[in-house]
């Protein structure tokens, strides 16, 4: 694992090898972004998507592209190998100054940095998790995916010492997205998952679920969901690049429905994984 090769600044160098000033904005502010993309058998899932989505990230953090979608792809693929399921991990931060100051540097390189990592199935998928609300404590930018993750990682924290593997936020009585993920409910047979806008991050998943829902004629909405409805809910998933559609079996210490992974989930799911399989 040491020895893997990672990409840092336009080398592909040992990963105990590859370092960074301690001047870097990344390090000094959380000032940059990242993207995360699954590979499935060698294939990059929905590239150009998670390419959209990190120059909107970009955009919104008021930082240049350092590379076009081709060059982007062209530094990835050497990682790329159709064994196990990997995961490529982009970061670009607005790198480093001489001097510690908040307002933008003029003159500085961004820090480019990639890194590829296996992904095993996540256990949670078959058996469900247990998820608990908070109250969403985070900035009003929720849709630019910055580094910037303190408040995500204390509210997953927050689940995980209570026994639970992810934490649903709730502004205002509504919800919001997991820590680091989207939610869905079913809601009176309706699949039902909160509306785009600053307050989340605009999975890639959640996207293709959506589609999926609506090409097979499920219904399924983006509309608001109240932490009231959210707990009477006959299913509730997550979903993510990473863990794709996790069913929530227990909300707040109560089960949802009969505390098993619901048959919409199962059906979007399966659809989830045949569509997967059609790109490969
Ligand atoms: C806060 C947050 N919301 C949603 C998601 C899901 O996005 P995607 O499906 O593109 O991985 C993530 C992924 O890590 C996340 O961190």
């Amino acid at each position: 694992m040491q020895n893997k090769s990672v990409y840092l600044n336009g080398a592909y160098v040992p990963l105990n090898e590859a370092k960074i000033s301690v001047l870097d904005r990344g390090f000094l502010f959380g000032d940059g972004i990242y993207e995360v993309i699954p590979v499935y058998n060698g294939q990059l899932f929905h590239f150009q998507q998670h390419m959209e989505r990190m120059e909107l990230s970009l955009a919104g953090i008021r930082l240049a592209n350092p590379h076009d979608r081709v060059q982007w792809l062209n530094i990835i693929m050497p990682f790329l190998d159709s064994g196990q399921d990997q995961s490529v991990y982009v970061q670009i931060t607005r790198g480093a100054a001489e001097k510690r100051d908040h307002a933008f540097p003029k003159n500085i390189a961004p820090t480019v940095f990639v890194m590829c990592s296996e992904v095993l199935p996540y256990e949670g998928k078959y058996t469900g998790i247990r998820a608990i609300s908070v109250d969403d404590s985070r900035w009003g930018l929720c849709n630019i995916k910055a580094i910037t993750l303190l408040a995500n990682i204390l509210l997953r924290q927050t689940a995980i010492d209570q026994g639970c593997a992810e934490a649903i936020l709730v502004k205002d009585g509504y919800v919001t997205e997991g820590a680091a993920s989207n939610v869905f409910a079913v809601i009176d047979g309706i699949v039902v998952t909160p509306p785009k806008g600053n307050d989340i991050l605009p999975g890639i998943t959640r996207d293709v679920i959506v589609k999926i829902a609506q090409e097979h004629g499920i219904p399924c909405t983006e509309e608001v969901i109240s932490l009231d409805a959210l707990a009477i809910a006959s299913e509730i998933w997550i979903t993510s690049s990473m863990r794709e559609l996790v069913p929530v079996v227990e909300l707040d210490y109560r089960p949802i429905a009969d505390g098993k992974p619901g048959p919409v989930f199962q059906m979007l799911d399966q659809l989830f994984q045949n569509y997967k399989q059609s790109l490969v």
